[in-house]
């Protein structure tokens, strides 16, 4: 894993923009998969900018979101389809029928689970796999204790990430107690893997992901498994971390 410490925010989502351009360069029809959260938000605008100045074309890129709330619809203001609407599909030329986001309420969830496994597959497996992290760990909704070998999934959410996520919603009662998320395996069969922490709150958890053992209550340390992780940091969530020229190989 290399950890890459920028300056602040905008740098780092300067960064993560860049990687995910380049990639789109090199491979026309490159298979994305997208995170949600507070931390991609700068990486979207970017990358949107980039667009409109004709620096890049996603008209052959297909994308997979990593999880979606349950018992919301779609078109809620904090439903995952709603957030990526407005942060990047509505901006970019991302075709209708290539974007993929799990579906928060569907009758079969087993089944469903199974189908966007199976597109993820069809459409040649992911190339980049963008990646937010909780304070606990938690990657796509992959709460601590998940199964290293999980695939998509219905997940309970955990109190402390309903309180995190409650930030954004009126009250802590409105916040889904459910998700489907990709499951560990899903993520860790990309072919590379991007990850974005910033601020104070993901100190401990940058900490224990450069450093510490490689087990399930802490989901993210799986990646210390993974062949290609890039993880990009700001200087306030690095502090636990022993950088040399704002670089960490672990
Ligand atoms: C949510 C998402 C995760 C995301 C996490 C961190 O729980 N399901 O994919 O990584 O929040 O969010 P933030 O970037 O706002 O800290």
């Amino acid at each position: 894993m290399i950890f890459e410490c920028y300056e602040d925010y905008t740098a780092l989502s300067e960064r993560a923009a860049e990687i995910v351009i380049n990639t789109v360069k090199d491979k026309k029809n490159t298979v994305l998969g997208l995170p949600t959260g507070s931390s991609p938000i700068g990486m979207y605008e970017r990358i949107s900018e980039r667009f409109k100045k004709g620096l890049v074309d996603f008209s052959d890129v297909k994308t997979f979101n990593l999880d979606e709330y349950c018992g919301i619809s779609s078109d809620h203001e904090q439903s995952y389809h709603y957030f990526m609407n407005t942060n990047l599909f509505n901006h970019v030329n991302i075709k209708k029928e290539h974007i993929n986001l799990p579906y928060g309420n569907p009758e079969n969830p087993e089944a469903f689970a199974q189908e966007y496994e199976e597109k993820i597959r069809a459409a040649g497996g992911i190339d980049l796999q963008i990646l937010g992290i909780g304070r606990n760990g938690h990657i796509g909704f992959n709460e601590p204790g998940t199964a290293f070998g999980s695939r998509t999934h219905m997940i309970k959410l955990h109190e402390d990430t309903r309180l995190a996520n409650s930030r954004f919603f009126d009250s802590l009662e409105d916040v889904p107690v459910a998700a489907i998320t990709m499951g560990i395996k899903t993520i860790m069969r990309a072919r590379s893997i991007l990850l974005i922490a910033c601020g104070e709150s993901k100190q401990e958890a940058m900490r224990k992901l450069a450093y510490g053992e490689v087990t399930p209550e802490f989901p993210a340390s799986v990646l210390q498994l993974h062949p290609d992780v890039r993880i990009l940091i700001d200087e306030e969530a690095s502090k636990l971390l022993e950088m040399e020229d704002s670089v960490l190989v672990v």
